[in-house]
């Protein structure tokens, strides 16, 4: 076990980083309710967090929003496009005392429901999005655009969203470009890549800010998964206009679908080194495949 340890080594000395740019990805699973827990503990350095729905995860209800901001997702849309349902929701949740700064539009648009995607043509999901959430940007909530993948399919089904957002606020007269306040993406590769995608992401649409909803380097070993780690959370915490990001991992290795090395959580819901960095905490030296 030579390499691992030196790999722990390596792990370690940036574990001790905390950024408020550190989000959750929420997936509770029913068998193990006390693995919601982990990722309020004390000290934990998770200070918002998604669930792909509108509304707060049961878990956290009781949690203050100015503790742990809860950021609402319009994961699709209905047969309706024009449907307003979501910001009806939003308005709701604000009226009822929860403060909701920041709004997520639909998940993976470019994908089929088959592959977990909201299968929106970029014309249909850009009718949805003026309808749905133009009106919260008025009312001061700040609005993120669809979260594709950042492959080049994802950011040219984004291009064609712009484009016809924009066509279509230019006919109402109300902007002279689509509004939004940021930009999520996806990313499932490795370093190299990432930095390439957001290079291309700044130079291609200018966005004023990037939140990454969802990365990892899934399906490789534990080295190369914390090697990623080690790279990827320092180079992000640096990125004056990447304003978040989440892991995707907040589970257990056994009910991955993203590898067992890329998790937080071991089979037995003990946090693994990444896990715990994550929180803010030192290397574990719990192996994302034990328990
Ligand atoms: C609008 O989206 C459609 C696909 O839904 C695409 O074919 C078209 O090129 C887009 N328009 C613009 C101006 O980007
Ligand atoms: C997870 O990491 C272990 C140890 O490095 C490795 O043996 C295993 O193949 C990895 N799993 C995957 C899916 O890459
Ligand atoms: C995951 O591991 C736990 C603990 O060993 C076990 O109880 C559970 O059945 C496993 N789940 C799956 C989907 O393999």
């Amino acid at each position: 076990m030579k390499v691992e340890s030196s790999v722990l080594f390596l792990a370690s000395s940036v574990a001790a980083t905390r950024s408020a740019k550190r989000g959750l990805v929420h997936i509770p699973n029913s068998n193990w309710p006390q693995d919601n827990n982990i990722w309020i503990q004390s000290g934990s350095d998770i200070t918002w967090y998604y669930n792909y729905g509108q509304a707060p995860s049961s878990q956290y209800t009781s949690v203050p929003q100015s503790q742990l901001e809860f950021v609402p997702q319009k994961w699709g849309q209905s047969s309706n496009p024009s449907d307003t349902s979501f910001s009806t929701y939003v308005k709701q949740l604000i009226s009822g005392g929860r403060a909701i700064k920041n709004v997520l539009a639909y998940n993976e648009p470019e994908y089929p429901y088959s592959s977990g995607g909201a299968q929106l043509s970029p014309n249909t999901a850009a009718i949805g999005w003026i309808a749905d959430f133009v009106p919260l940007q008025k009312q001061g909530v700040r609005i993120g655009l669809p979260a594709v993948n950042g492959d080049d399919y994802g950011l040219q089904w984004l291009a064609q969203f712009l484009g016809n957002c924009t066509q279509m606020v230019k006919q109402s007269n109300t902007a002279t470009s689509c509004p939004y306040d940021f930009l999520p993406i996806h990313w499932y590769n490795n370093f190299q890549g990432l930095q390439t995608l957001l290079n291309n992401v700044n130079s291609q649409f200018h966005p004023p800010k990037i939140w990454l909803t969802e990365f990892t380097d899934p399906n490789v070993d534990l080295a190369t998964t914390q090697q990623f780690y080690n790279q990827a959370i320092p180079y992000l915490d640096g990125l004056s206009n990447l304003e978040r990001y989440s892991w995707f991992g907040a589970f257990r290795s056994n009910v991955s679908n993203v590898g067992p090395n890329a998790t937080f959580l071991n089979r037995a819901g003990k946090l693994t080194d990444i896990g715990s960095f994550y929180l803010g905490g030192g290397a574990t030296g719990v192996l994302p495949t034990s328990g």
